[in-house]
Parts: C-alpha cells; sequence; structure tokens
C-alpha cells in the first residue's frame, strides 16, 4: 500500500464519521507536516555541514565522518500514536512526537561529538528541547551515542514554525554497534535464550568498542602534539 493509501485509511479508521472531502483535508495536513519535518531536516543538516567546513578549514581535518537522516514514515507515525495512545492527527503527531526528524551525525573521535553537540546547544536560532548523554552514561544494554532534541526554525510562506528534530551524535565505533545491535536484537526477537546470552556479549563488545575508541582519541592527541 503506498503512503498515501495508507495515510487515508488510518484516518478513516479514527474518524469513521469524517466526510471524504474532511479526509482529504487532514491527508492534506499531514503533507505539510512531513514538508515541514523535511524542511528542518535540511536545516540542521546545512548547519552541521557549515561546522564541519569550518573545522576543516582551521585545523585542517573534518570532525564528521558521514550524517545520515530519515523522516519518519506514515506507517510509523500512526503506529507511534496508537501504541502510546495519543490522537491520531497531524497535530497530535506534532504535539507528542519529537522524533519524525532524525538526523545522525557520525563523527571520527569521541571529543568530535562533544564539540559538535556544543555548537548545536549553543547555536542562537536552536531551542534546546532535551539532551540525553548516552556516552557518560551509556545505557544498560551497552549503548552509547549522545542524543539532542532541539527545535529547528523554518520560514515558509505563511510564518516561521518550530519542528523538533532528533539528533544523534556518535562516533564510528558507537555507529558499528549500534547498528549491529539492532539487527540482533531485530533477528533474534521471539527467542528468548538466544536474546539472554547475546545480552551479555553485546554489553561486553561494547565496553572492548568504548575502550578502542579512547585508545584512538589518545594516538590522535599524542600525533597532533608531536
Ligand atoms: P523512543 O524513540 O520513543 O524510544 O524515545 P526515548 O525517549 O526512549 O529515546 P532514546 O533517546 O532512548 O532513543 C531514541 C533513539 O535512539 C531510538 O529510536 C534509536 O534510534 C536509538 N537508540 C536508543 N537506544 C538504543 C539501543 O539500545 N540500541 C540501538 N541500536 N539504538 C538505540
Ligand atoms: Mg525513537
Amino acid at each position: 500500500m503506498d503512503d498515501k493509501e495508507f495515510y487515508l485509511d488510518a484516518i478513516r479508521d479514527v474518524v469513521p464519521t469524517h466526510k471524504e472531502d474532511q479526509i482529504q483535508d487532514v491527508f492534506y495536513s499531514f503533507l505539510e507536516l512531513e514538508h515541514l519535518y523535511d524542511s528542518a531536516i535540511e536545516i540542521v543538516k546545512t548547519q552541521l555541514n557549515i561546522f564541519d567546513n569550518e573545522f576543516s578549514m582551521r585545523f585542517q581535518r573534518n570532525p564528521i565522518h558521514n550524517i545520515e537522516s530519515r523522516i519518519k514514515s506514515p506507517q510509523s507515525i500512526v503506529g507511534k500514536l496508537r501504541r502510546k495512545n495519543f490522537p491520531i492527527s497531524p497535530e497530535s503527531a506534532k504535539k507528542n512526537l519529537f522524533d519524525i526528524a532524525g538526523v545522525r551525525v557520525i563523527c571520527y573521535y569521541i571529543e568530535d561529538i562533544y564539540a559538535i553537540a556544543d555548537l548545536l546547544t549553543k547555536h542562537s536560532s536552536f531551542k534546546l528541547r532535551k539532551i540525553k548523554d548516552y556516552i557518560r552514561n551509556p545505557k544498560k544494554n551497552g549503548y552509547r551515542s549522545f542524543h539532542i532534541i532541539l527545535d529547528a526554525p523554518v520560514y515558509t510562506s505563511t510564518g516561521m514554525e518550530l519542528a523538533p528534530v532528533e539528533i544523534q551524535i556518535r562516533t564510528i565505533a558507537m555507529d558499528f554497534w549500534a547498528s549491529l545491535e539492532h539487527q540482533l536484537h531485530y533477528k533474534s526477537t521471539g527467542d528468548i535464550k538466544i536474546a539472554a546470552s547475546l545480552t551479555t556479549e553485546l554489553k561486553e563488545c561494547s565496553e572492548i568498542i568504548s575502550s578502542i575508541d579512547e585508545r584512538m582519541q589518545d594516538m590522535f592527541k599524542k600525533i597532533n602534539s608531536l
């Protein structure tokens, strides 16, 4: 089913009393929502590239390895609203979900993460909503990353609107772990025994990876101080 049909069905489902033209109106609001979040992603990515280029000019190296971004699919938006018992509407998505727009910044070194996070959180046009430092305080399973949710200002023909963007900043090593952990977790659902033994091993791998990150950072500092 394509995105449009999915939205229309979901809307018909929750507001069965709506007439077809009202349903099309709600659908149009969802399209506007997608445009808003898409634009917010572009703004954040542009700012990140400006930082990266400035670093490169000043220190002859890039702190950012690569940037990924994604917008939550209509299916996931409706699914999450349902799961959390929020009303299914564009207004409700805007008010209750803060990860519709997602940007992942993969850095070379741990210190690059804090430099980027610092620049973003001090940026005067971004309004900070939430910070979670899963590097200093890793999750129980070993997950490491620096998370920021900020509101980005989007200027359209009708004025300015703020849209929240979830930014995950991590090293290449942290990304390697998180990607495989995600995949293993996904593959092992249903088999509780595998999941239990995996948990310990994944945690160990996370610690090994973290110590490698620190050693690479130290080597980088030593080379730079020569
Ligand atoms: P939800 O998005 O509703 O889960 O919100 P939350 O407040 O629990 O956010 P949290 O910062 O813990 O996680 C947000 C995102 O970070 C997730 O959607 C994942 O992309 C990533 N993440 C968090 N924990 C893990 C983890 O244990 N493993 C992996 N691979 N990714 C994680
Ligand atoms: Mg999420």
